[in-house]
């Protein structure tokens, strides 16, 4: 162990509950300029009067034949509202973490859902990163948060949100947020993961490390037809927090859906924090479910990638109702995607649900990923 990595252990040894009160995250916003094209996606004829008009938005986007949509230019200035966390004392990686939420999610999905500091603590990952020496930031991606809310069908789909995070990782290296970093490690969580798949593709060489969680190639077969059976315009499901969201942002409506997809079996979970994820729910955008694919294929991204996923994850252990390890199965069959990766590893994390960082098990998961980040890139 080098001297200067006791330095940076021994107050956290000492005062165990002194540094993090030390580390500083302060909300920011950036401007973020970026442009792409909408993703090529097959879609029927569509009539928005029709009652079914989402479902069969949503079926379109999962494969259903159909016409192509125009690769229509999108793009514009963007507000990006975010969450910067700095540690006390960085570790030798000199790195920062870019967290990128799921759907229906923000940028409070890492920091225990912006609740009390007490009560949000076994919950938030910027914690543990800036107690571990890393800086991060968390983001409210396009459409979600206090970040911009474009186009929610045209705008909000992976290849532009994938072009937000190179324009954002930019920033990050060229010292316009915080100090100058020289490594930048993706996490991503669910749908901030098949974007993050898909910035790899369009990026390869934006990170040194990617961490996808609540991941995996493969859907639960139906996953997303269900998904788009419990969701309706979020300016009618919740008009006091969306009444003026252009209709083709949608919010989940049944909670017990909610809890089954994105939580693991009683007593993985503390059903207060289920009870405020779901009262706390953001929008998404529809134009993200419709280009959900384009994060589940190959990417030539040549570094180190480890997938976490519960071992209940409802969306991703296909063919389920469990994960197990092995070459064959999910996550493990997904090694294929990153074929010129130089490490491919993953983590079942027992016991938990799709939201990984708001079970009982959060801090495995957080352990996991800064192993992971610690072999990676502290040594490298
Ligand atoms: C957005 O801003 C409002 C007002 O400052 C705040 O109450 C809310 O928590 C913010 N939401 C997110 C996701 O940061
Ligand atoms: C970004 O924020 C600024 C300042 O609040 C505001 O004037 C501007 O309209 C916002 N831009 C977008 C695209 O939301």
């Amino acid at each position: 162990m080098t001297v200067h990595k006791l330095l940076w252990l021994m107050p956290s040894l000492i005062f165990p509950l002194l540094t993090h009160a030390a580390s500083k995250c302060s909300d920011i916003t950036l401007s973020v300029t970026a442009s792409s094209h909408a993703d090529d996606i097959v879609l029927p004829n569509l009539n928005p009067k029709n009652p079914n008009f989402v479902d069969d938005l949503l079926n379109a986007g999962v494969g259903d034949v159909g016409r192509v949509w125009p690769l229509i230019p999108v793009g514009d200035t963007f507000n990006i509202s975010a969450i910067f966390c700095e540690p006390k004392v960085y570790n030798e990686a000199n790195a920062v973490q870019l967290l990128a939420h799921g759907a229906t999610y923000n940028k409070l999905y890492w920091t225990g859902l912006g609740l009390p500091e007490d009560q949000a603590m076994p919950y938030d990952w910027t914690r543990f990163a800036t107690d571990k020496g890393y800086a991060a930031l968390a983001i409210d991606r396009i459409g979600s948060g206090n970040s911009s809310h474009p186009d929610p069908l045209l705008d909000i789909q992976t290849s532009l949100e994938a072009e937000v995070l190179h324009q954002i990782v930019l920033q990050l290296r060229n010292g316009k947020i915080g100090k100058r970093f020289s490594k930048v490690a993706y996490v991503g969580h669910s749908m901030g993961s098949l974007i993050g798949m898909r910035s790899t593709q369009l990026h390869p060489q934006d990170y040194d490390a990617v961490i996808l969680t609540g991941w995996s190639a493969n859907f639960v077969e139906n996953f997303p037809k269900i998904l788009a059976a419990n969701l309706l315009p979020a300016a009618i499901a919740l008009p006091h927090r969306f009444a003026d969201y252009n209709p083709l942002y949608l919010a989940l409506t049944i909670r017990k859906f909610v809890r089954d997809a994105f939580y693991g079996p009683d007593g993985s979970f503390d059903p207060k924090i289920e009870e405020y994820n779901f009262n706390n729910r953001d929008a998404v955008g529809t134009g993200e479910l419709v280009s959900i694919l384009a994060g589940t294929t190959k990417t030539t991204y040549a570094g180190p990638v480890h997938i976490i996923d519960g071992e209940f994850d409802a969306a991703f252990c296909s063919p389920g109702p469990k994960c197990v390890r092995g070459p064959n199965t999910a996550p493990g069959n997904t090694a294929p995607l990153f074929p010129n990766a130089q490490k491919f590893s993953y983590s079942l994390i027992p016991n938990t649900g799709h939201c990984l960082n708001l079970h009982h098990s959060a801090d495995k998961t957080f352990q996991s990923a800064h192993d992971f980040l610690h072999e990676n890139l502290e040594n490298a």
